[in-house]
Parts: structure tokens; sequence; C-alpha cells
């Protein structure tokens, strides 16, 4: 049976994976500026993810959610504790996009409205009412635009003022860094206010975390580096390291209900483990304090590449602007210089999304690289 044919693929198989690498069937080395999407945190193949997951599988992979699973408390208890998010209650499921669909679920039981305000090139995923927050009309079939979206541009708090005085819209959803759209991201001024107007208008705050969380930006969460309080926070990607775990943080404002929000496999023990590796290794391996060094060091170099317009984004969630589109770019780093680098709505951008644990000297690997693609490319034209 053939696949769907939905992704244009690069013709590499990864077989094997360790730290920031992954192997081909050849036994050639890549090095994993990717992440696999920004979803490897603590890098490919660690230790504690294998044993705690192994371990897992070995006792009991599978139950549902009808019995008392105290694996779930512990995964809450120490994402309480690592993220510094003390007044919120955790909703356990299985990707981003089912985060960010029962985000605005709740946001909707919650405030009884329906209407919900997103933004500009931002991306919230595929399911029913994310997919239609998301500013991609070309992955909006006619089912998802039934939902009552109105997109502004980021920075037009004019705009959202108007939107949230009309009565009907029950959550702004933004992502504090922009992923999939290419690493643009709202002022300090911007998201302060848009908190304020969503507490005066019974509008409910999505802090869409399920690419900038854990730790990628260098704080727990991106909306950590401003002065804001969501109610609702969703989780996925790096949260499972490759196990497909999210998750929805919400204000205890929020009453929970029963049947308000369900799911067969969210919160399952084998996830459950996955997760807790995940948390323990953050805090182990103080993954924080490098993604904010290698961070530094990455806008540094990057600024002295006369090709580079500009550098974007925080952490280790960054982007490369160039002048010119950068499909060709990404073809030589990965079957040239065996690297695998992001690409994004904003073609001018190259993503870079790497493990969390990775270190300088990998960091000046990718910029020879880059310079030796960059002078290749100008001698061919
Ligand atoms: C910010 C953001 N939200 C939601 C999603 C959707 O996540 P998933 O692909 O796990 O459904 C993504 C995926 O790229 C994302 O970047």
């Amino acid at each position: 049976m053939p696949l769907f044919d939905v992704y244009p693929l690069y013709n590499v198989t990864p077989v094997s994976g360790k730290g920031v690498h992954v192997y081909d069937e050849n036994g050639t080395e890549y090095l994993d500026l990717y992440g696999g999407h920004a979803v490897i945190s603590i890098g490919h193949a660690h230790k504690n993810y294998v044993a705690a997951i192994t371990k897992q599988v070995s006792q009991l992979g599978f139950y549902s959610n009808a019995i008392q699973n105290p694996l779930q408390h512990e995964l809450a208890d120490k994402l309480e504790a690592l993220s510094g998010c003390k007044d919120y209650e955790l909703f356990l499921c299985s990707s981003g996009a089912e985060a960010n669909e029962n985000a605005l679920k709740l946001a909707s039981f919650q405030t009884g409205k329906s209407r919900v305000v997103a933004f500009s090139n931002g991306f919230h995923g595929r399911t029913s009412a994310a997919v239609a927050a998301t500013d991609n009309k070309n992955i909006i079939a006619p089912i998802n635009a039934q939902q009552a979206v109105t997109i502004l541009p980021l920075n037009d708090i004019e705009g959202v003022k108007r939107e949230l005085e009309k009565g009907d819209v029950c959550a702004v959803i933004v992502e504090f860094i922009q992923g999939v759209g290419g690493l643009d991201q709202g002022s300090a001024q911007f998201f302060e206010q848009v908190d304020l107007l969503c507490k005066a208008n019974n509008t409910l705050f999505i802090a869409d975390e399920v690419q900038s969380g854990y730790g990628r930006s260098g704080k727990f969460f991106a909306f950590q580096h401003y002065n804001v309080s969501p109610e609702i926070i969703s989780i996925a990607k790096g949260m499972g390291n490759g196990f497909p775990i999210g998750g929805v943080l919400i204000h205890p404002s929020i009453e929970a209900k029963y049947g308000m929000l369900g799911t067969t496999f969210g919160g399952n023990h084998l996830a459950c483990a996955a997760g807790i590796a995940v948390l323990d290794t953050i805090k182990e391996e103080n993954l924080m304090d490098n993604t904010n060094t290698i961070s530094a060091y990455f806008m540094e170099v990057a600024k002295s590449i006369p090709e580079v317009k500009t550098v974007k984004g925080r952490g280790l969630m960054l982007g490369l602007e160039f002048d010119f589109e950068v499909g060709e770019l990404r073809k030589a780093l990965i079957y040239k210089h065996h690297m695998f680098t992001g690409g994004a709505k904003n073609k001018h951008v190259l993503r870079i999304l790497p493990p969390l644990n990775i270190t300088k000297a990998h960091i000046d690997q990718f910029f020879d690289a880059l310079k030796a693609a960059l002078k290749a490319m100008t001698e061919t034209v």
C-alpha cells in the first residue's frame, strides 16, 4: 500500500541517533540542528530516557484513564517544580494540535463564547479549531473554516482591543516566538497589553508553548520572558523527546467537570515515563543554562557572517534570515555537509532547533559548513 503522499522528503534514512547526531543506514553521521522539528530536547537515545522507557514498557506500557496512574502525578509535580508554574492543573494528551484544540475548547466552555483571535503567520496545528486559528489558507479545509477566527497582525494592539471589546471572543492564542512562521516575536508591550485586555474582557489568554516550551527559549516557557499570566498553556514537542505526549496547563479558575475533556492515549504509562525522564534530565544537566550559553555564542558568531541579514528567535529556537530563499542551502547542508536544519513559511529563514545539550564545538562545525556552502553557492552563480 503506498503512503499518502503529503510530505516532500529529503533522500536520507536515519536509522539511529545519539546525542546531537543521527546516523543513516550506511553509518554516515549527521549533525541534527533541526531536532526532528524542535522535538529532541535532551538528545537522541539519552541513557536516562532509554532506561525509563525500557523499564516502563516491560512493566506496564498502557492502561486507560479510568484507573489511578501515579506517574501522571509525578509528571505534573515535576513539571510544576521545573517550570515554576505554581498555579495550574494539568491535562495530558498526545500532540501539539490536540493540546491547542483542548485549550481552545476549554476557553469556549469557560467563557460561553466562540470567536478566537490569533495572529498573522501563526501556526497552532492541524485539527479543527487549531488549524482554523493557523494563518495558512492552504491547510484549512471548508469544514475547519466554519470556526470563527480573526487573524490580526502581531503588535496590532488596537486591533486586539477592538475585537475583544465586541464581547464574543473566548480566547487569544499566541506563540511568543513563532515557529513555523519564521521566528517573529511580538513586543513585550504588546504581549503585556494583550494579557490585560484579555483579563478585562472575559477572554482567556492561551500561550502556545508547543514549540517554544520545555526550556527551548532559555526559560522553561517563552511567555516567562514577559510580565504575563496566561490562563492556559499548551505543550508538546520537547516534552517527550520524541515520544508522542502533549498537555495543557490550566488555571484553577477554570473548573474541571467529568467528561469535559478526554482521550484514550493521553497520559499513558509509557508517555509519562518518557516525560518524567525528560524533566529529570533537563534539571540534572542544567539544559536551560546550556541553552542560554550556546544561544549567546551562536548569535555572536552569526553576526560575523555578512550573508546573514538578521538573527531571529531566542534560546535554541533560532533563525538565520538571508536575502535569498534557503531551499538550496538546506540541501547543500544535508547532502554535502551532513547537517539537518529547518525551513519556515518565510522562505528566507533557516531554522536552528537543536537538542538542548548541543555544544560550542557543534556550533563551530555548523558555521564552518555554512560558510563553505555559501561560498560554493556564490561560485556557481
Ligand atoms: C507552535 C505550534 N503549535 C502547535 C503545533 C502542532 O503540533 P503537532 O504537530 O504535535 O500537532 C506545532 C507544530 O509544529 C507548533 O509549532
